[in-house]
């Protein structure tokens, strides 16, 4: 961020929501499919959001991570269908949608209240049921937040998530590149913004350093279509 660039107050007075972090699907009482998201780009993003004066509500997925400074509000979820039933609710009135949060694709169609033993029937097939995407369906309410969505991509950064902000209807798109030493888990990222009109490279920082410049761009991309209020 611009040293000169200050985030104070650019989103007093409204009412941001954010998830973040990983969604684990129970497979069985011992099982889950998950992934490597930590939450850090998401409760960076919260904090910035906190620190530009923001009601910021933060619906965290399963990570080992402290609740930053200023964070108003704060709902734990494990599974893809919790964080959804949490961003429903926590998305009424709200002003801003921040969809950070790596929630699975799918879920397990039946869980087992069960451990799975190995045994005589062999190797088990689990068979997968599409989760709802949050992030679409709140794009598709109405009225509906200023909506912002990430995109973690590992090839064709830029054509996949620009196709990924027409097709979910977004105002705004960070895309990241996901590999070894950026993006997912790691501390460092960098992101590709992208709107209807333009986009924007923000070179690889620190998640807490480019969390503040994102927040800056979404004040400025929100005032210029609410108008700044006096
Ligand atoms: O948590 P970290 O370790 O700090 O890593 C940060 C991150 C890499 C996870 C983050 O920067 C990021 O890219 N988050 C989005 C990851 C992702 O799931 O991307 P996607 O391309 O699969 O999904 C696109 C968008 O739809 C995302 O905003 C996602 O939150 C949303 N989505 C996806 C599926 C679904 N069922 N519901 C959704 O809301």
């Amino acid at each position: 961020m611009n040293p000169n660039e200050s985030l104070d107050g650019t989103l007093t007075g409204l009412r941001v929501v954010i998830d973040a972090g990983p969604t684990y699907e129970d497979i069985d009482p011992v099982r889950f499919l998950g992934n490597r998201s930590s939450g850090k780009m998401g409760f960076a993003v919260a904090e910035a959001a906190a620190r530009a004066g923001a009601e910021v509500t933060l619906i965290a997925g399963p990570v080992a991570l402290a609740t930053p400074a200023g964070v108003a509000r704060r709902v734990d979820v494990r599974s893809a269908l919790q964080m959804h039933a949490a961003v429903m609710q926590a998305v009424q009135g709200a002003d801003i949608f921040i969809a950070t949060a790596a929630v699975a694709d799918w879920r397990v169609a039946e869980y087992s209240a069960r451990k799975i033993k190995k045994g005589a029937r062999g190797t088990p097939v689990l068979e997968l049921v599409e989760n709802p995407d949050i992030l679409a369906e709140v794009a598709a309410r109405d009225p509906r937040p200023f909506v912002v969505g990430f995109a973690a991509e590992t090839d064709h950064v830029a054509e996949h998530a620009r196709a990924k902000l027409e097709r979910k209807k977004l105002d705004l798109l960070a895309a990241n590149h996901v590999n070894e030493e950026i993006g997912i888990g790691a501390d460092d990222n960098a992101l590709e913004l992208i709107w209807p009109g333009g986009s924007e490279t923000l070179p690889r920082a620190s998640k807490s350093e480019l969390a503040k410049t994102l927040v800056a761009r979404i004040a400025a991309h929100y005032h210029a279509r609410h108008g700044k209020p006096a």
